[in-house]
């Protein structure tokens, strides 16, 4: 029984090993500890917590489903970039499979032009020698890059399924380039929205057009963070931004561009508001009420997320209705915000191109190009917006400003900022100095890492005359990027009357590793059906081990034949050529 102890111990090495991967890599978020943050901010007691949903014999209190209310009320899992690639980076789709074969059929039965045959028989052996070189070399490509984007798509979408399922986000968003093309048929596009749905977000819903409305005075909220069965449906609805590769950038968007995007992934441009319960009457008799409490600065506490396609902020634009419609929902989301005096209200913007910033800040520096004026002359790509659209978002979203003698000292509407674009992911802190100088009109925006802010300890001098805004670019899902996601959690703080947050990163790690698992894992399962099927030969009397010699020797025998024959002939042309030249 050789050939069964054979499989008996290949299997013993390699079944161990392939559960070790395939655990590891089906509980990737636990291995690299990722949780929520709590509002503690001590990752290791966020862990914890979400290590408990998990263990089957927590006691909790009420329903097994029950989230412990220790976990942040509002938790963002925040996506970049998945960028979905298709057609568009085969070669095989471009130009066709083995085009010169084609060309040689038309050469050779006379369907093609030519002043002369020479001219002919030229072209001909030139399509031979392009069926070497190119060809076969796309075709072959084209295949390896067919089996890329198959696996891609269940990369990104273990991703998804495995963090949504580990880390419970109450809430879910892409930060826009949702597809790798702007440029793609409409077929296609729906090809890949289609796969978006089905396959990579499985299980995700597009956010309804009669919830992504645009901001009014009477707004509805969109729900309440109270963890309860009728907010399991955010769970699932995917707050899409539109991205350049989804719509392109000011220069080529236009109303069909978007109107694709709006229908399968949802609106580019609304608002969503989510409160949380107060029931306590001593807190509640301190919100603010015109009549019986006017001197109150408490607004009931809400989370307003404003999902904004910042494709078109920047000019020149392509289509000026749309680029008037971006501007005017700016208009009513500033429109509709509470006065800068007031807190308990925290703006959340999702969108796509990152904020204005100098080079060397992030690893996308400042970037433009516009279109040639035959073209149309809009912009063509661009890196970061302007420092004018970015100061747009800074003052009038949030309010802020670099007069220390305007309303609230200038330090405006409490929020964060979400982007994609840059797929390296960046975590920045924009700031204004209002003491710098004398004339406010000097004072200018200034940017740091988030990370150099808080050593400065610039984030705490909102009050001492620097306020400013956290901006973090998520780094993207792709596999180059290490399939990376954020996970944002949010909570309010009854004492201060605000939203904080804390944001943190997972990443699954290269898909290289998410390939070998998957091969090993079929490596084995082929093997050990292989192995019952020896095993049940043998007990059926076949003597399996002489079977298997018996195959080898002949398959040996055929081979040394063929190889013989093939020598043989080398050897024989050779010495004719000899022959010929030495007679
Ligand atoms: C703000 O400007 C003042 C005056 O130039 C300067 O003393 C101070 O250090 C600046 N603060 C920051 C945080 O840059």
């Amino acid at each position: 029984m050789l050939v069964a102890a054979f499989l008996r111990n290949g299997l013993g090495l390699l079944v161990p090993l392939a559960i070790a991967c395939t655990i590891y890599l089906y509980l990737y978020p636990f291995f690299g500890g990722c949780a929520f943050p709590l509002s503690s901010r001590d990752s290791n007691e966020a862990f914890e917590a979400t290590k408990r949903l998990h263990w089957p014999y927590t006691e909790l209190e009420s329903e097994p489903d029950h989230v412990p209310t220790q976990l942040a009320p509002f938790r963002l899992l925040a996506l970049g970039d998945p960028q979905l690639e298709g057609d568009t980076s085969i070669p095989t789709v471009i130009l066709g499979t083995f085009p010169h074969v084609f060309s040689i059929f038309d050469h050779v039965t006379f369907r093609t032009e030519h002043w002369c045959f020479r001219e002919r028989v030229r072209q001909i052996v030139h399509d031979i020698v392009d069926i070497f070189f190119e060809d076969i070399p796309w075709f072959l490509e084209s295949l390896r890059k067919r089996f890329d984007l198959f696996g891609n798509d269940f990369y990104l979408a273990h991703i998804y399924r495995t963090l949504h399922w580990w880390s419970r986000p109450t809430h879910v968003t892409v930060l826009g380039d949702l597809l790798g093309s702007q440029w793609i048929e409409d077929d296609e596009f729906d090809i890949r929205g289609h796969r978006f749905w089905e396959r990579a977000f499985r299980g995700g819903e597009r956010v309804p057009d009669d919830v992504a409305v645009w901001p009014k005075h009477e707004y509805e909220l969109a729900g309440m963070l109270d963890g309860s069965e009728t907010e399991d449906i955010w769970t699932r609805r995917i707050m899409n931004v539109a991205g350049n590769h989804d719509i392109g950038y000011a220069g080529d968007l236009t109303p069909e561009r978007l109107d694709r995007f709006e229908r399968v992934f949802g609106k580019v441009n609304y608002e969503l508001r989510f409160g949380i319960p107060i029931n306590d009457t001593d807190v509640l008799a301190t919100l603010h009420d015109d009549a019986t409490n006017p001197e109150s600065t408490r607004l009931e506490p809400e989370i307003r997320i404003v999902i904004l396609n910042d494709m078109n902020l920047d000019t020149p634009a392509k289509n000026t209705t749309l680029q008037d419609a971006t501007y005017s929902f700016i208009n009513k989301v500033i429109g509709t915000s509470a006065a800068v005096e007031y807190s308990g209200i925290f703006t959340l913007v999702l969108t796509h191109i990152p904020l204005y910033k100098p080079e060397g800040v992030c690893v996308d520096a400042p970037f433009f190009d516009f279109h040639t004026p035959e073209e149309g002359g809009g912009v063509k790509e661009q890196y970061l917006l302007s420092a004018d659209a970015s100061k747009g978002f800074l003052e009038g979203f949030y309010g802020m400003n670099k007069d220390p003698s305007a309303a609230a000292g200038g330090r405006g509407r409490k929020g964060l900022i979400l982007n994609g674009h840059d797929h390296e992911g960046c975590d920045t802190y924009h700031f204004i100095n209002q003491t710098n100088g004398t004339d406010p009109a000097e004072r200018f925006w200034e940017v740091a890492r988030w990370r150099d802010a808080q050593a400065q300890g610039l984030p705490n001098l909102t009050s001492e005359g620097v306020p400013g805004r956290r901006e973090i670019t998520v780094r993207s899902m792709m596999g180059d990027f290490n399939g990376n996601a954020g996970l944002l959690s949010m909570w309010f703080n009854q004492e201060t009357w605000e939203w904080e947050y804390e944001f943190a990163n997972c990443r699954l790690g290269t898909p290289l590793f998410w390939w070998f698992v998957h091969f090993l894992d079929l490596g084995v399962i082929v093997a050990f059906l292989v192995y019952i099927a020896v095993t049940i030969m043998g007990a059926a009397g076949v003597d399996v081990d002489a079977r298997f010699f018996e195959a080898v020797e002949w398959s040996r025998r055929r081979f040394s034949q063929w190889w013989n024959k093939n020598s043989n002939r080398a050897a024989a042309t050779t010495q004719n050529g000899h022959a010929k030249m030495n007679g």
